[in-house]
């Protein structure tokens, strides 16, 4: 291909992509193009979706389409220059004549291709915008990195909500935010350099008021909600022990119903605040309540002599407690209790709720290793025991749903902060510690077990018939309760 000799007369532009790297671009492009089109409605048609074709197709092909695209006109660039030192002065200035039909009909073919082309590009950045925030991107694209939280995802009440709806929230700011740290933590990921576990509570998370009130409404008057917690003790009978709470959320509105009870705390009106000395919000010395006319208490725990300034204050919302919803990782002990009382594990087998628990709770290197090593401990503690197949199966469901060596995410590494049994929780401000800095008497209590819910009924089979609307002493299967000692200094969710 060499336009040097070529007469001006019959000199076309056209030519100058008559070489071989703008016609390896083109044919790059109108491949690139086609595949395009193909993956789009195969994207569009596939009942379902799949983070790896949304990646080809809003992502690779446009790609390789502009490479190609480019490669065309670098050629002829490059030829244009050949040909121009060649024969200098001989290529004439570029002249559009709209006059001419020849030059209309490529100005109209230019126009429908150029619409086509954004047109297609648009519904392809809409569809690469969905893409982005899709449960598919965020769960399974970064496939190790975030698996704790997917799976646990695919069975928490938010099921049908997407991550970007707790994580990135409306607005184009947090949209333009995300990309970038999600960008930044996509290189950490593909240089293998994240931390492990990821760490919780996230960073700069969005205040629930841009996230979890979108959808929920905080002047909701929720009342008595009425809960049942069934146990088996790690006995020989695996005794069934179950215990009937009324819990007593409340409300903060007194619009919609009386203030008070637990939902007190999200008062829109009273605020409260609080500095926590470690990074996962567990200690937390100083807490500040505003009322609404102004009036405020300060409420510190003995051995915090620290000037609070110095740490970053919060203000307690929903994500304060309600810290697991999105993605909760069972604890065994929790895990084990479900399946037996669903039947899944029968608690005719003698001691299987300490074994169960006992076998899930120890480390192990990898899922496969836990796998193996579950199946074995449980069929040496069983030997003859046809049952306990079955049993192995379920328990190891249990692990891989809820138990994630490769990312060291567990029960442990992330506490549920509603409640208080396996993990400080509701204690770490109610454990009668925290002390007004003025009142002395006045403290954040925890020994009156009714503000926050009463014992409806309590213990197994006949007893759970006997309900007491006023509540009833906590009958607690580990003997008479120590008023000094926090549940959690017992209990851990992997043993007992
Ligand atoms: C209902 C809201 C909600 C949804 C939906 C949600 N998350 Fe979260 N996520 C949270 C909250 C709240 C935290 C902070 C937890 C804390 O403070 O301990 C969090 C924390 C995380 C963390 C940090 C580590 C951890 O486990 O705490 C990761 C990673 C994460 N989410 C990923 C996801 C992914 C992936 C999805 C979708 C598959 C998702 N989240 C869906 C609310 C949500
Ligand atoms: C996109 C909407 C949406 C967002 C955002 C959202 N939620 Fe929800 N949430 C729901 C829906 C819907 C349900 C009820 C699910 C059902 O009943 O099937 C629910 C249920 C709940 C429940 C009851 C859980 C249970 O055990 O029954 C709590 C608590 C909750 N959400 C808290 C939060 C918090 C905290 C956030 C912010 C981190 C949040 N939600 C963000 C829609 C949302
Ligand atoms: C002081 C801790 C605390 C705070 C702060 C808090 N909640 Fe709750 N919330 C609870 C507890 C405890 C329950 C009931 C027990 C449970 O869900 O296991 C509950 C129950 C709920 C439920 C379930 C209602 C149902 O019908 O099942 C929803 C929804 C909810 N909260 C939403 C929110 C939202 C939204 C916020 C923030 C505006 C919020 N909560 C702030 C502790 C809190
Ligand atoms: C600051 C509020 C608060 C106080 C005070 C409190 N609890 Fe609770 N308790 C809760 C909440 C919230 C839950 C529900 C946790 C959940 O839904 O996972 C709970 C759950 C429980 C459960 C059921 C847990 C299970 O897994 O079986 C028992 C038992 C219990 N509390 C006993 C007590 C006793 C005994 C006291 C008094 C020493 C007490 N609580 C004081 C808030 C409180
Ligand atoms: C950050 C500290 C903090 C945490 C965590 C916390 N609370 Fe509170 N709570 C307070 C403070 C402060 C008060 C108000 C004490 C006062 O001034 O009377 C309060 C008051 C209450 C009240 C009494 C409301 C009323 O009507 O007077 C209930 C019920 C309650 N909390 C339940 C809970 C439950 C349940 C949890 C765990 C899910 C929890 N709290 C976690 C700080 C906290
Ligand atoms: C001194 C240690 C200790 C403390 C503190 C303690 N427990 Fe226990 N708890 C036990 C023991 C031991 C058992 C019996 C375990 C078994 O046989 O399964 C038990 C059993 C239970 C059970 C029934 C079985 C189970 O594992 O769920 C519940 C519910 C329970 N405790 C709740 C609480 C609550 C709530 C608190 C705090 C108010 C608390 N415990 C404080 C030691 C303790």
């Amino acid at each position: 291909m060499n336009n040097n000799g070529k007469q001006f007369s019959q000199f076309s532009r056209l030519a100058f992509f008559r070489n071989w790297i703008s016609l390896t671009g083109l044919l790059i492009a109108v491949s690139a193009f086609f595949a395009f089109l193909l993956l789009f409605v195969l994207d569009s048609f596939a009942p379902f979706s799949n983070p790896y074709m949304g990646l080809l197709t809003y992502f690779v092909a446009p790609a390789v389409l502009l490479f190609g695209l480019l490669l065309g006109l670098l050629g002829a660039w490059l030829e244009r220059r050949a040909f121009a030192h060649a024969a200098p002065g001989r290529i004439p200035p570029l002249r559009i004549d709209l006059s001419q039909p020849g030059q209309r009909r490529v100005m109209g073919i230019f126009a429908v291709g150029a619409v086509l082309l954004l047109l297609v590009t648009a519904v392809g950045s809409y569809r690469s915008y969905h893409f982005t925030e899709s449960v598919g991107f965020c769960g399974r694209m970064c496939h190790t990195v975030m698996r704790p939280e997917y799976t646990a995802y695919l069975h928490s009440p938010h099921a049908k909500v997407e991550c970007s709806a707790c994580h990135v929230g409306p607005g184009a700011e947090a949209f333009v935010r995300a990309k970038l740290q999600g960008t930044h933590q996509l290189l950490g990921v593909l240089r293998g350099n994240y931390p492990k576990p990821v760490p919780a509570p996230v960073k700069n998370m969005r205040s629930a008021h841009d996230t979890c009130l979108e959808c929920h409404w905080e002047k909701r008057y929720i009342g008595i909600l009425d809960r049942n917690y069934a146990h088996f003790l790690a006995d020989k009978d695996n005794t069934p022990y179950t215990v009937r709470l009324l819990i007593n959320v409340g409300g903060c509105d007194p619009d919609h119903g009386p203030v008070g009870g637990i939902h007190y705390h999200m008062n829109v009106a009273r605020k409260i605040e609080f500095v926590a000395t470690d990074e996962r919000r567990q200690v937390i010395p100083w807490v500040r309540v505003t009322e609404a006319d102004g009036a405020v208490t300060e409420y510190r725990s003995p051995d915090f002599k620290a000037d609070p300034s110095k740490f970053a204050i919060r203000r307690m919302d929903c994500l304060d407690c309600h810290n697991r919803v999105g993605h909760q990782l069972h604890t065994p002990d929790a895990a084990v209790d479900l399946a037996m009382s669903l039947g899944k594990i029968d608690p005719a087998l003698p001691s299987i709720k300490k074994n169960a628990v006992a076998v899930l709770a120890k480390i192990y290197a990898s899922d496969k290793e836990a796998a193996e090593k579950i199946a074995a401990g449980l069929a040496e503690q069983y030997p003859n025991e046809p049952r306990i197949h079955a049993v192995v199966g379920v328990v190891q469901d249990i692990y891989r749903q809820n138990i994630f060596p490769d990312m060291k995410a567990s029960w442990q590494a992330y506490p549920d902060n509603v409640g208080h049994k396996d993990s400080a929780g509701c204690f770490r401000c109610h454990d009668n510690q925290h002390v007004s800095a003025t009142d002395k008497k006045k403290m954040i209590q925890a020994g009156d077990c009714k503000a926050c819910h009463i014992i409806f009924a309590q213990g197994k089979g006949a007893d759970l018939n006997k309900g007491s609307a006023s509540g009833m002493t906590f009958a607690h299967p580990g003997g008479d309760l120590d008023p000094s000692m926090k549940c959690s200094e017992c209990h851990n969710g992997g043993s007992l």
